[in-house]
């Protein structure tokens, strides 16, 4: 997952080459380079690491050009050195590639066969290579970059620059996004809409197999047939505000401190003027013609779906299954007629999450998204798209996303409940009642931020640790354990707590925390007894439960965490936030990068 930018200026093009990066670093920070034509030539400044390292470069060793290319990497082929980093050169020809091309061993032997030398262990350098290896047989830049396409096999979004061709930009686009930017004089070809927002609100998306040859005139597609091709151009509205960290130390604490701002936000979008009822935007969905509900995501999102599983089968008695999208089409499900295929993705740039979805096409009722993003690739492939309101989430970690995506997830299962009569009218009318008392309850949870980060201190000296939950708490067991090993570096995982005497608790010794996620519910006898068993064999019980479970429970646990006393079903969505706020404290405690953790990136737009 990389980001990549290019822009036909009418000025230096150097700092909004930079300015774009800063926006698609989400997708990938390992390192960092930009390529212009400077008088008449490709010419390349890199570096490894952030960007800020290539901003450090830029002042040292300025580079003009009014014609240029950036990325931003995730490394996929390749460790993150500077040779490796791009755009990549070869000869006439720099190119910056977000993707994998999967033959580029084959290519690589095919140009070795022509005594064509490599520099790098990157697939990305073979598109270059093969492209100047055309040029050289007097193939002009288009047909030299259109007859290297025509061989690639794999996922990619490409961007093409030229010695000597100041006014040529050639993108393309097969797996991967590519956006293009129509500005006045100028013209960009970007990853997505949040790169490109700040310089132009008419944006034109790629489809699949779509190659665009861009000058500061306007853009000539070609759709995968090799026809011209008309692709709308959209008016955007995207929250171009630079998001900064309003006073936090860390864009996840920020983040977290929003939640019930804009879980307020998505309530009030979904149940307008305090509604008694769930309004979907567009058709919406009719669940009473729904026989099945398959869910696909990747990560904390696939949590918020099994977290939502006990909600449509408990409330709508609706059949769930939930799959991680790597794996979903490799099980090759049947997808049958009456199946509602719903996926989750903050950023809806997801490659494995996009993959699944497009599996499901022709084959499901309908294709519903809950999303971030609203102009993003998953958003824009389904019939039916679900904005969660999160605003824009910087740290790499998801936190306010996904509190959302479960809140949202909640309400459909209200309305799934209310279309199949599993509900009455006034029942449904008592769950959305006590989740418009959410933002009060987050506060609540919010609140207890010196306790949590308390018993984080003690986390953070350990080397491994459990997390437990029973029922619709398991979930957020697997995503506190995600949390804390993806911002921490600590080895944590999550387990039904029943399930930690079939085997996990042969790990249990004095070194060993376990945080076990109970508020005072029918289950909470049986997590008690989980408790003690950890407890007889010295384990180090983190107890994070309301007044009452803390008051019958507490006695011989390592740490306590007081939640507010909430509605059963809202638990996964408050609890969210002692798991997020312990394993923030905790990376906080360790030094670690919070915000962008080491090999991590926001977006993982490769399979
Ligand atoms: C969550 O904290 C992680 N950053 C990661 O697991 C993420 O949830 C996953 O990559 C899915 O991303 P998406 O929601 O943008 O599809």
């Amino acid at each position: 997952m990389c980001g990549i930018i290019g822009v036909l200026g009418s000025h230096e093009v150097a700092p909004t080459l930079v300015e774009a990066l800063k926006r698609l670093e989400y997708r990938g920070y390992d390192s960092a380079g930009i390529a212009t034509v400077n008088a008449g030539a490709l010419d390349r400044r890199r570096a490894v690491g952030k960007l800020v390292n290539l901003s450090d470069l830029l002042v040292h060793q300025p580079l003009a050009g009014k014609a240029g290319i950036g990325h931003t990497r995730w490394a996929t082929h390749g460790e993150p050195t500077v040779t490796n980093a791009h755009p990549h050169q070869a000869g006439r020809v720099a190119v910056v590639h977000n993707g994998i091309i999967e033959n580029y061993r084959e290519l690589r032997a095919e140009l070795a066969s022509h005594g064509v030398p490599f520099t790098t262990e990157t697939d990305t350098e073979t598109v270059a290579l093969l492209t100047e290896h055309y040029m050289k047989q007097g193939l002009g830049p288009v047909d030299a970059v259109f007859k290297t396409l025509d061989r690639l096999e794999g996922a990619f979004a490409l961007a093409f620059l030229f010695d000597g061709e100041d006014d040529l930009i050639i993108g393309a686009r097969k797996g991967s996004p590519l956006a293009i930017g129509y500005g006045d004089g100028e013209m960009y070809v970007g990853s997505d809409a949040i790169a490109l927002s700040p310089l132009t609100d008419r944006i034109s998306y790629l489809e699949e197999g779509d190659r665009a040859v861009v000058t500061r005139e306007g853009v000539q597609i070609y759709d995968a047939r090799g026809n011209l091709a008309n692709r709308a151009v959209k008016q955007i509205a995207l929250d171009n505000a630079r998001v900064d960290k309003a006073g936090h130390k860390h864009f996840m604490a920020k983040e977290i401190a929003e939640q019930p701002q804009v879980i307020g936000e998505a309530l009030n979008h979904y149940l307008p003027a305090g509604g008694a009822e769930v309004v979907l935007p567009g058709n919406g969905i009719d669940f009473s013609r729904i026989e099945r509900l398959t869910m696909v995501a990747c990560g904390t999102a696939f949590y918020a779906c099994l977290t939502a599983k006990y909600w449509f089968e408990q409330l709508a008695r609706l059949p769930v299954e939930v799959d991680i999208a790597s794996e979903f089409r490799y099980r090759e499900p049947p997808i049958t007629p009456g199946t509602l295929a719903l996926f989750v993705s903050q950023s809806g740039e997801t490659a494995d999450t996009l993959a699944a979805l497009r599996f499901c096409e022709g084959k499901a009722a309908q294709i519903v998204s809950v999303i971030n993003v609203p102009e993003s690739s998953i958003a824009r492939e389904s019939d039916l798209a679900l904005p969660i309101h999160a605003g824009v989430e910087i740290g790499v970690a998801s936190t306010k996303a996904f509190t959302c995506q479960l809140t949202v997830l909640l309400m459909l299962a209200l309305k799934a409940a209310a279309d199949r009569g599993t509900l009455d009218a006034d029942e449904i009318a008592d769950h959305l009642a006590a989740m418009r008392g959410l933002p009060q309850a987050l506060n609540g949870a919010l609140d207890q931020n010196d306790e949590i980060r308390a018993a984080a201190q003690r986390l953070s000296e350990a080397r491994d640790v459990l997390f437990l939950g029973r029922g619709q708490m398991y979930p957020l067991a697997l995503e506190g354990a995600l949390k804390l090993k993806e911002i921490s570096y600590i080895h944590a995982e999550g387990y039904a707590s029943g399930e930690l005497k079939h085997g996990p608790i042969a790990l249990i010794d004095k070194h060993m925390p376990v945080v076990v996620m109970a508020p005072r519910d029918d289950l909470f006898d049986k997590t008690v007894s989980n408790m003690q068993e950890v407890m007889a064999r010295k384990g180090k019980v983190v107890l994070v439960s309301d007044e009452s479970g803390i008051a019958e429970a507490h006695e011989g646990t390592f740490a306590t965490v007081r939640m507010p006393a909430v509605h059963p079903l809202l638990a996964p969505i408050v609890y969210a936030v002692p798991a997020q706020l312990l394993a923030y404290h905790a990376a906080v405690a360790k030094g670690t990068d919070v915000d962008q953790p080491r090999n991590l990136a926001k977006s993982v737009t490769v399979e």
